[in-house]
């Protein structure tokens, strides 16, 4: 059997990476808001209502943005009656449940600071307008002018939030977004809804809502492409909103293909209009699974809300979340370090609870497998991706939905840290039930330390009282070390960490 063989040149840098590719989203669905992030009353929150649990979990992955409110739930949100003392209850229209409308604006920019991170505003482009969209720009962002930015203050919070990620829609070429709008009619409407935005703050930093769809693309670009920063496209590959029949491991891993396509697709479009310089890919909705709504999101809508609003519970059973999440996921953040020229973010959906990285329930909360990848990618990778040359990877056939996939069976990425030259590769073996032998070529300077996340089978998960899935130090990944050279073995299943230095 030839060995698969990965040649790293650590002086071959391709380019730094944004660490918004880490990123997050959290929508006003199920329990990702109430009952998730925000929990007043719960003596596990704090004084302004937070989980104190998921805070200091998102804290530790660092978490860089957070993309909010929605989501299919923005197309008819009304931003102006979720600031302000006085918050009615609103039925959204979206997921046809009623919103305490508690968690508004303010609060949102209250939990983005208590992380450090950048909050990122999705408008609703679906009932709203180019108006009513840099109105919200101007709540947040003007010091004092005019009649938002006095609202905010009136409001006690008299310094500008200074929001700089803003997307003009969500999904509104799709049937199922309240607002869906024609190619034509989209291009029109960012155009005078990036205009007014850029009126009211020409720093912002503007994405619209878009697909991997020419015809789309190239009206939204031709008509907003000098006025837009990014392009936003999503993709959920287990596509299982009204079934939850969950893919089984073999078929997850045929999907870890599609992310370069997408990618490629989109790039070669901006390519194409001399936009690739300008315009970056946000990946701003991306998960292995769909999220699990029945009767929903469709033409037809759940007539009882055993039909349509209590299977969303199921979202919350942690067994769906296997090793096959964490493989995936990882394979996702490689395929976008590969390509962090012109991604510069990504946002996972979402974070917290429904197909999320961290489950909470009444106390505490359980890290699933995927919180485990972003910990070691955001703590343990480089900054900085550097050249690497991938040689007689074995091709892996997987199950594809529609028949066979063909797949490398291992991905390897590599990085390094500006600050201190220090190498790390991201190493993941999709096989589902094969350790494997790779071979990395280059200098290994020092000690050499393999973080592995492996879990106890493919179908191992974690849970309320079981934690069979963390990472931990795998001295026996190690095969041969040399002066220029790294025999490893990586598990079947897993995903590594390799710290040369
Ligand atoms: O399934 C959740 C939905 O998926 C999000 O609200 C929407 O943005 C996407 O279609």
């Amino acid at each position: 059997m030839t060995i698969m063989r990965f040649t790293i040149t650590p002086k071959r840098e391709l380019f730094k990476r944004d660490p918004m590719i880490y990123g997050h989203f959290l929508e006003h669905f199920h329990r990702q808001i109430y009952g998730g992030v925000f929990e007043p009353g719960s003596p596990l929150s704090d004084e302004d209502g937070f989980r104190k649990d998921v805070l200091e979990a998102l804290r530790k992955i660092r978490t860089p943005i957070i993309r909010w409110p929605g989501g299919c739930f923005v197309s008819s949100y009304n931003w102006k009656k979720g600031v302000g003392p006085v918050r009615t209850p609103f039925f959204d229209k979206a997921w046809r449940v009623e919103d305490p409308n508690t968690f508004g604006t303010d609060e949102f920019i209250k939990l983005c600071r208590k992380l450090d991170c950048e909050p990122y505003i999705c408008t609703n482009a679906g009932t709203g307008t180019a108006e009513e969209m840099s109105d919200w720009l101007e709540y947040c962002n003007l010091e004092n002018e005019g009649e938002f930015a006095r609202m905010r203050i009136a409001n006690g919070y008299p310094e500008p939030y200074n929001v700089k990620y803003w997307s003009i829609g969500n999904e509104n070429y799709g049937h199922w977004e309240i607002g869906a709008k024609g190619t034509m009619e989209w291009a029109r409407l960012v155009m005078e809804s990036a205009k007014m935005m850029k009126h009211v703050d020409p720093t912002a930093s503007l994405t619209a809502a878009a697909l991997v769809d020419l015809d789309w693309n190239i009206n939204l670009l031709r008509g907003s492409g000098e006025r837009l920063d990014w392009i936003s496209i999503h993709a959920y590959w287990d596509a299982i909103h009204q079934t939850n029949d969950l893919a089984p491991y073999g078929r997850c891993m045929s999907y870890t293909a599609e992310t370069e396509a997408s990618i490629a697709q989109v790039r070669g479009l901006l390519t194409a209009m001399g936009l690739e310089k300008k315009i970056k890919i946000a990946f701003d909705e991306w998960n292995l699974r769909g999220w699990y709504h029945p009767n929903a999101h469709t033409v037809y809508q759940g007539h009882g809300k055993a039909e349509y609003l209590l299977p969303r519970d199921d979202n919350d059973i942690n067994a769906s979340y296997t090793m096959a999440d964490a493989v995936f996921t990882a394979c996702f953040l490689n395929t976008v370090l590969r390509n962090a020229d012109i991604v510069g973010m990504a946002n996972f959906a979402p974070v917290v609870n429904t197909r999320g990285a961290i489950f909470t329930h009444k106390d505490g909360i359980v890290l699933r497998s995927t919180y485990h990848v972003f910990d070691m990618f955001v703590n343990l990778m480089g900054d900085t991706v550097i050249d690497t040359w991938a040689e007689d990877v074995e091709p892996y056939v997987t199950p594809g939905l529609k028949g066979e996939v063909t797949v490398d069976c291992v991905d390897v990425v590599a990085t390094r840290h500006n600050e201190n030259g220090k190498i790390v590769v991201a190493c993941v073996n999709k096989h589902e039930f094969e350790d494997k032998e790779i071979t990395l070529c280059l200098p290994v300077n020092g000690d050499v330390r393999v973080t592995s996340l492996t879990g106890n089978s493919p179908d191992d998960y974690n849970d309320i009282g079981r934690d069979s899935v963390h990472p931990f130090e795998n001295a026996d990944a190690v095969i041969e070390k040399s002066d220029n050279c790294l025999r490893l073995r990586p598990p079947a299943h897993s995903v590594n960490i390799v710290e040369i230095g």
